[in-house]
């Protein structure tokens, strides 16, 4: 068993920077960060457009943003979480550069800025097309600088302990369920063990993996939030799924996507269906650079009305120098596979990207649950409403992993560990003897997700995809009750909760607004709300 005041789970923009701001203001505090994976392996280091911020006071100002983001999230933002994470976002951006971040300059030191769909300026920060990349260095290299900060990597968050694990019934109607900590698989001895903390932030990213096709890496799978969920914590507007609209397609390839970042399209590229016309124009005023559910949903259409798997991403007028100057690491990928981007089109289809909604928190973070925050991709906060404005994710997540620390570091002196918690019973469980159990029903949710709950909705196919999840839930929590936990099998059920909870939002949701589309409700209701499960 383990003790520690902080313990901060995941190792993306959002956990570490919130790491290295609690280690800063108590070096004599133990901040434990724990991750599932290797230090990087995060929705962060695939990031490629950039952080949208508000630098440039000649031509763009806090209110452009601001209108943007609420035009984007498609009348579901909270306004006042809009104006906090832009107006606090420069100071943000300053303090990863301060820790060494590199964003791309001119040559006379000016910042160079993007631009992305729905963006009415030029105001995205990057590092040629790998910014993500270049941030979580900079976070691991302070990081690593840090005494006071332990870091453990290849470890399995698997619930979060709360009165129910003292024996108490907890509901969502139970008024103060507070969290005291997790258990955690360690991969490496394969046991669970028990973590007490005083305060637990949950940076968990995001759910793409839930799809059969997505621009995430293989640990986003929701877990924060299917476990938040499970401790009868608030989850909020999950039936906004964004799928970016070009991901590099590859016949075949299912899983993890390669990207091709919306700022190919800022810097000039054009869509192009099967008979090379630019259809977007039929679409939007913006053309290429409407917002992603709308661009995405184009694509979805032609490539309907075309029949093919796929549409075409025109760059051959850019010219190798000033492709790669932007765009190297696409450039090369693009290379690899047979493709000069000079001579011919990319072809790129949508593919699930990023979470909306998540665990339901306030101002500072904090979740429905005590002593329990929450930020970056698995939180709901406010900021994105019903579609996320592009290059807005960063920028949230460390304004948030902000506001929690200031939160949390007030609040630390007032709380104490919770010392009787039970240690994890695995009586009863043994080995499972075949894993075609958890990889085929893994394949079917995706298949399902992927089929009825996708871009286009209808409430025939939400029904069809509820009652298969039924199937497939029933199904694994008997083999959680009777087999020894793998990281497999958590996935799987946190895969199951969050498709169950993307259903279920997406089922309450009797109208067409911004990500979700269903075909039986065209327009947008009056009622204009935010669904909280
Ligand atoms: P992540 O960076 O995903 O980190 C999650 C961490 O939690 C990981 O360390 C993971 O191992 C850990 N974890 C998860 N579950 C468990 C568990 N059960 N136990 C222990 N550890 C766990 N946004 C932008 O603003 N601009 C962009 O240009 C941009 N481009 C993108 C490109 C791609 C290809 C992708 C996938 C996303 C992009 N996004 C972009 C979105 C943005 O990158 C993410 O929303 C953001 O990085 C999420 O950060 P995070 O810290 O919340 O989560
Ligand atoms: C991209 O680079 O197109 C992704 C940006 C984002 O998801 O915000």
């Amino acid at each position: 068993m383990q003790k520690t005041d902080f313990l901060v789970i995941g190792s993306g923009i959002a956990g570490l920077t919130y790491a290295l701001k609690m280690a800063n203001r108590f070096p004599d505090k133990k901040i434990l960060v724990m991750t599932k994976a290797t230090a990087d392996e995060t929705n962060t280091k695939y990031a490629q457009g950039g952080i949208a911020v508000v630098n440039d006071p000649e031509h763009d100002s806090f209110e452009k943003h601001i209108e943007d983001t609420l035009v984007a999230g498609d009348g579901l933002c909270n306004r006042e979480i809009v104006e906090i994470v832009v107006k606090e976002g420069p100071e943000r951006v300053k303090e990863i550069i301060d820790w060494g971040a590199r964003f791309d300059k001119e040559e006379d030191g000016d910042y160079k800025r993007g631009k992305e769909g729905g963006h009415s300026e030029f105001r995205i920060l990057h590092h040629k097309d790998v910014t993500g990349k270049e941030m979580e260095r900079a976070l691991l290299d302070a990081v690593a600088k840090q005494k006071n900060i332990e870091f453990v990597k290849h470890c399995f968050v698997v619930d979060i302990l709360t009165q129910h694990h003292l024996g108490y019934l907890v509901s969502k109607a139970t008024p103060d369920v507070e969290c005291y900590g997790v258990y955690v698989l360690n991969l490496e001895t394969n046991k669970i063990e028990k973590i007490l903390s005083k305060i637990t932030l949950l940076a968990t990213g995001g759910n793409g993996q839930v799809y059969r096709t997505t621009t995430n890496p293989s640990i986003a799978t929701g877990d924060g939030i299917a476990m938040t969920y499970r401790a009868k914590g608030r989850i909020e507007n999950m039936e906004f799924i964004q799928f970016h609209p070009t991901a590099l397609y590859e016949a075949g390839v299912t899983g993890q996507a390669f990207l091709i970042t919306e700022a190919v399209r800022g810097d000039g590229g054009i869509l192009r269906n099967k008979h090379g016309e630019a259809f977007m124009e039929r679409y939007d005023e913006r053309k290429d650079l409407a917002p992603r559910d709308i661009v995405a949903r184009a694509i979805d259409s032609e490539m309907k009305k075309t029949g093919t798997e796929h549409v075409w991403l025109d760059c051959r007028h850019f010219g190798k120098e000033k492709f790669t100057e932007h765009f190297p690491n696409i450039y090369e990928k693009c290379l690899s596979i047979g493709i000069d981007i000079t001579k011919s089109m990319i072809p790129v289809a949508p593919a699930a990207h990023y979470s909306c909604g998540g665990i339901k928190t306030d101002e500072w973070g904090r979740s429905s649950i005590r002593n329990l925050y929450a930020c970056g991709e698995c939180a709901s906060t406010g900021l994105h409403g019903a579609n996320r404005l592009a290059s807005n994710s960063l920028l949230e997540a460390m304004v948030f992993a902000h506001r929690c620390f200031a939160d949390a570091a007030e609040k630390i002196a007032a709380v104490s560990f919770r010392e009787n918690i039970p240690d994890w019973n695995a009586q009863g469980t043994s080995e499972p003897k075949e894993m075609i159990l958890i990889t085929q029903s893994l394949k079917e949710l995706q298949l399902v997700m992927s089929d009825y709950v996708g871009i286009v909705r209808n409430d025939i196919r939400l029904q069809r995809a509820m009652r298969r999840l039924d199937l497939l839930w029933a199904e694994t929590e008997e083999l959680y009750k009777s087999s020894a936990v793998s990281p497999q099998l958590l996935e799987l059920r946190s895969m199951i909760t969050v498709g169950y909870l993307i259903v279920k939002g997406a089922g309450f949701r009797k109208e067409s607004r911004g990500l979700h589309y269903n075909t039986d409700y065209p327009g947008k209701s009056h009622l204009v709300q935010n669904i909280v499960l």
